[in-house]
């Protein structure tokens, strides 16, 4: 194959089968269920091919099976809980997750409440506590989630935009082939390794929270996505390319959860919770070069060390602020990246709510990692900028 050569790792309590044909990792643990729940989104778990793989794994070992399909882009609670009913109902005593980090992240939380109850709203506003969850595995079809090796899910609250993670249950097992991430259509290959990209920077750059194994996955995981990502953008179906940018963004998947992310999530969180029709990614990438000018100035020697994969002249010192912008949006714009807020019908009228779910009920998403100290004004004039 191109790419990585096929592996396997383990990571916390995933087994991570990785390369062309790993989905046939699956088998041995399936066959210890009596009923799998496969749960996918509305198309990309059949067009990509995944979907028949795992069936014929599932019937090969002769375990049953059904089918929940539909789950959205930018999932709300109201669908984990939706998706939890349907396997609570059928009796399903195990998950597989077929999708991007949507689909798997919902697939987290109706695990968690098949087993210990509740809603999906309890378990990603920490009114309750995950004590099991039924065993979930997880088939991933994007280079940018980092789902199938963490332990999070994001959902959105219905009704009130608050964009929600919490830490769920790590996969019991990952899967990821590179083949599947073919059929990625062009905006999504670039919005999902730039969300990859951001879990590298974030990561790398969260006080008190990075470390140099941080920064040793993270420095990997941009130099691939620089590597690889505008060969995958003019040649979709080159599969060196999507097994490289799909091995960064399991790497920085392993950043994020030994790490975190921080603002630049946290200010993507409000906007695509008010608007679910903006990709998580680009919306990252419409914020994250402004919000890097101030993470590079509180913390140059970890923001030059990992951007230096992008721009080597690039320097470890406060004055590189703008500079470290630069380089971001550049390498953005080298791969197609041109989109503004106002694309996705934002305004000016919008900011005052994004401000209300950054400052209230999302604070808890960047307020003690976040390398620089945040004010409304701050964050007004990047949400301005950005339109
Ligand atoms: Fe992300």
């Amino acid at each position: 194959m191109g790419g990585p050569e096929s592996f396997t790792l383990r990571y916390a309590s995933t087994k991570l089968f990785f390369g062309e044909g790993s989905v046939k990792g699956l088998a041995k643990y399936l066959s210890k269920h009596s009923l799998v729940a496969v749960v996918t989104g509305r198309s990309s778990a059949k067009v990509s091919g995944a979907l028949d793989d795992v069936l014929d794994v599932i019937k090969e070992i002769g375990t049953n099976y059904f089918v929940v399909s539909g789950v959205p882009p930018n999932p709300w609670a109201s669908s984990a809980d939706d998706v939890a009913e349907r396997i609570w109902r059928e009796g399903a005593d195990a998950v597989v997750a077929i999708g991007g980090g949507s689909v798997i992240d919902t697939a987290k939380v109706a695990a968690a409440i098949v087993a210990g109850g509740g809603k999906a709203t309890d378990y990603v506003t920490f009114r309750r506590r995950v004590k099991s969850t039924l065993p979930l595995y997880a088939v991933n079809l994007t280079h940018g989630t980092g789902s199938e090796v963490d332990r999070y899910a994001v959902l959105t609250i219905d009704g009130t935009g608050e964009k929600r993670g919490a830490s769920i249950t790590y996969p019991v097992v990952g899967v990821d082939d590179p083949k599947y991430a073919v059929t990625l259509p062009r905006d999504h290959t670039i919005y999902t390794s730039l969300d990859a990209l951001y879990h590298a920077y974030e990561a790398s750059t969260a006080k008190d929270l990075s470390s140099p194994y941080v920064t040793l996955l993270s420095k990997e995981a941009i130099a691939r996505i620089k590597e690889w990502l505008s060969t995958a953008v003019a040649d979709p179906k080159n599969i060196e390319a999507r097994g490289w940018l799909l091995y960064a963004s399991m790497l920085a998947g392993i950043a994020i959860d030994t790490s975190s992310t921080h603002v630049i999530h946290g200010v993507e969180h409000a906007l695509s919770g008010i608007n679910p029709k903006l990709p998580h990614g680009a919306g990252l990438a419409i914020v994250g070069p402004e919000l890097i000018k101030h993470t590079h100035k509180a913390s140059p020697a970890k923001s030059a060390e990992v951007l230096r994969a992008l721009n080597p002249k690039l320097r470890p010192t406060p004055d590189d602020a703008m500079k470290a912008a630069e380089t971001v949006r550049e390498f953005q714009s080298s791969v197609g990246f041109d989109r503004k807020l106002s694309d996705y019908g934002f305004s000016r009228d919008d900011i005052r709510e994004v401000l209300n779910l950054i400052f209230g009920p999302l604070k808890y998403l960047w307020d003690r990692v976040t390398p620089f100290k945040l004010s409304k004004e701050l964050i007004r004039e990047v949400l301005e900028e950005s339109l």
